[in-house]
């Protein structure tokens, strides 16, 4: 023993240095070696954590969905750990959120080629297998451009006057009534009717009552586990279908029959019976989307002009300027007139006000893709099979993007936006079907509330509702109106 110690000292007195400078230089050597790999990898590989297999990071989703902040804290969260790009596993699914406009770019410019929305059963079973929203590239190119044309500005314009003559009526009822109502009742009531009016005419109250009952359900299944076992959200959406395509079916026979030309959605469809296969919709193509349309429409945009009436509370001098221009409008036609496409066109400052509601209010927080194939984005590896999110939410309060991102700030829009750098709708193939409804409806609503009423938000509470994909104020935004003076 004392002979390796000696052995040892002998070593170390004599080729100390030497030594030394070997630990050293293995020391740099795995130290360089370690940072290199890190930045080979930091180059190609997204951080993030992707947890157990399967199960991954979902019930940390989940919970942050059933709770008030709602379900994109669970997003906020990981870009604190991990930056703006990252990757988890969510559902069994690798998902990728991408933060960025060059990356929006990528996705949305490459739809249906090198990425596609994700196919999910239940979702089709509900809304049906030839809605837009499921049906493959040829059929969905099809069909977008033969349902396009009544959801054009110029085509609209019959529908702002029966709109606005909704508005009128309902907001008087409640001022007279004198009592608290919560926004997002109203609107989700007022969109719902009034899509149904301009899609298929259909004004019966019960018969409303009845649709919206069994979209709800159908809507409700649309991300549920597809089993037909009776009492499940999937069960009871499938049954919901059955009854609206048999109420649709006997609205389109009766229309056949009757000949009658109410001018809606629905008839300009008909109206191509006549045509080639090519260039008409099948009756279950009809029906699908008169489906889907009120679906995607209601909650959406009902979200939207909730959110309005809270960003105008809280920010008296838009409010007030919004006001100006709605009073000068409405002073500029005779009494009692109801609103033209032309008076729309003249809200310079409500159109920006609905932008930038949008802007903030991100009713869809990220649009969802699958990769078609190995990519790279920004230096990024991107697998096939991959779930890429587009985060419109964050690309909307990038600061780089929008100054002061957290400011209600409609005149932010007197400049021109940098491409995708605003995306409330989409863009590329997949571009929302009904954004100039949903801006008509939104200034219609915004002219009559700032030029008749006044209001106070009775609940101030932010919180969200919960296990809602949409954003939406669990108070639902309170108010009372009063008539202005
Ligand atoms: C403020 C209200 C609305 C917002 C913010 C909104 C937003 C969007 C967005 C972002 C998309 C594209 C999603 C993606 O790329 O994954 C979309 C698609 C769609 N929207 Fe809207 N939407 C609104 C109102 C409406 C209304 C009123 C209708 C119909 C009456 C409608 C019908 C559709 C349809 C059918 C699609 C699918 C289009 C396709 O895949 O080709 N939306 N919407």
């Amino acid at each position: 023993m004392s002979f390796v110690l000696n052995e040892l000292l002998f070593l170390l007195q004599h080729y100390g240095d030497i030594i030394l400078a070997a630990l050293i230089s293995i020391g740099i050597a795995v130290l360089l070696s370690r940072s290199l790999r890190r930045v080979a990898t930091s180059k190609s590989s997204i951080p993030g954590r992707l947890g157990l297999p399967f199960v991954g990071e979902t019930f940390s989703f989940l919970s942050a969905a059933s709770s008030t902040k709602g379900c994109y804290d669970f997003v906020m969260l990981r870009r604190l750990w991990h930056g703006r790009w990252f990757k988890t596993r969510i559902f069994g699914k690798l998902h990728v959120f991408i933060p960025s406009i060059e990356g929006a770019k990528t996705i949305l410019a490459n739809d249906f080629t090198l990425f596609n929305k994700g196919y999910v059963k239940s979702m089709a079973d509900a809304v049906g297998k030839e809605s837009v929203l499921c049906a493959p590239q040829e059929s969905h190119k099809r069909i977008r451009r033969l349902l396009s044309e009544p959801f054009s500005m110029n085509s609209l314009s019959k529908f702002v006057q029966k709109f606005d003559k909704m508005v009128c009526e309902r907001l008087k009822k409640l001022q007279e009534n004198g009592k608290r109502f919560a926004v997002l009742d109203f609107t989700m009531k007022i969109t719902f009717d009034a899509m149904c009016d301009m899609l298929m005419s259909i004004t019966c109250a019960s018969l409303l009552e009845q649709i919206e009952k069994d979209c709800k359900a159908v809507s409700d299944a649309m991300l549920s586990f597809p089993v037909m076992i009776p009492g499940t959200r999937y069960y009871k959406g499938i049954k919901a279908r059955n009854r609206l395509m048999k109420i649709f079916e006997e609205i389109i026979t009766q229309r056949r029959r009757v000949k009658d030309s109410p001018g809606d959605v629905l008839q300009s469809m008909l109206d191509r019976d006549l045509n080639k296969t090519e260039e008409k919709l099948s009756d279950s193509e009809i029906m699908d989307n008169l489906l889907t349309l009120i679906i995607a429409g209601q909650s959406t945009t009902s979200a939207a002009i909730m959110w309005s009436v809270k960003f105008l509370d809280e920010n008296k001098e838009v409010q007030h300027r919004l006001r100006e221009e709605q009073l000068s409008i409405l002073r500029s036609k005779p009494d009692n007139a109801l609103l033209t496409l032309e008076d729309l066109n003249n809200m310079s400052y409500g159109s920006k006000v609905v932008k930038e509601t949008l802007r903030m209010s991100n009713v869809l927080l990220w649009f969802p893709r699958v990769a078609l194939c190995d990519c790279t984005i920004e230096g990024f590896e991107i697998k096939k099979g991959w779930h890429v999110n587009i985060d419109a939410t964050f690309i909307h309060y990038d600061p780089v993007l929008h100054k002061n991102p957290t400011q209600f700030n409609p005149s932010r829009f007197d400049e021109m936006q940098k491409p995708y750098s605003y995306i409330p709708f989409g863009s590329g193939s997949r571009t929302c079907l009904g954004m100039n409804m949903a801006k008509m409806i939104m200034l219609v609503f915004l002219h009559r509330l700032t030029s008749g009423y006044d209001w106070k938000v009775d609940d101030q509470d932010a919180s969200l509702e919960r296990k809602s994909h949409i954003p939406r104020l669990r108070s639902g935004c309170p108010v009372t109106l009063t008539t202005l003076q």
